[in-house]
């Protein structure tokens, strides 16, 4: 039997996985527009809904590690602080019509992609994880 602590966590958990299947799906609709003429208005709109799916996704993920502790807490944070930073900046080119998607975008999207979902993401699923087996 478990506590309602126990499934509160597990729902958290099932959450951010379900965030990340939408980011990966925005950055992958993204990557794959580089190569096509994607026009401004639908590029801009996609950019939007990603910016503040990474609002809330890291949010989420920050107030996950203050309420049921996890050791990497700061580092993460401060991970998620940076990587909105720079594809926030992006975007707000981009919004000013100043820019249109550039291999520096590409490399922020393959970095949270690649480093921090498959990576630091991954390590702090896997402990709270654990944490529900014992
Ligand atoms: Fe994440
Ligand atoms: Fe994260």
């Amino acid at each position: 039997m478990s506590s309602p602590n126990t499934e509160r966590l597990r729902e958290e958990l099932t959450k951010i996985d379900d965030q990340h299947e939408r980011i990966t799906s925005i950055i992958d609709f993204l990557l794959c527009s580089f190569a096509q003429d994607l026009p401004i208005a639908d590029l801009q709109e996609k950019l939007k809904e990603l910016i503040n799916l990474l609002h809330t996704h890291f949010t989420d993920e920050n107030s996950l590690f203050s309420q049921y502790g996890y050791p990497q807490m700061t580092s993460h944070m401060q991970e998620h602080k940076a990587i909105f930073e720079e594809i926030n900046a992006q975007y707000q080119l981009i919004k000013r019509g100043e820019k249109t998607l550039s291999p520096i975008l590409a490399d922020h999207f393959k970095y949270l992609e690649d480093c921090h979902i498959a990576n630091a993401d991954k390590a702090f699923l896997d402990y709270f994880r654990q944490k529900l087996t014992v």
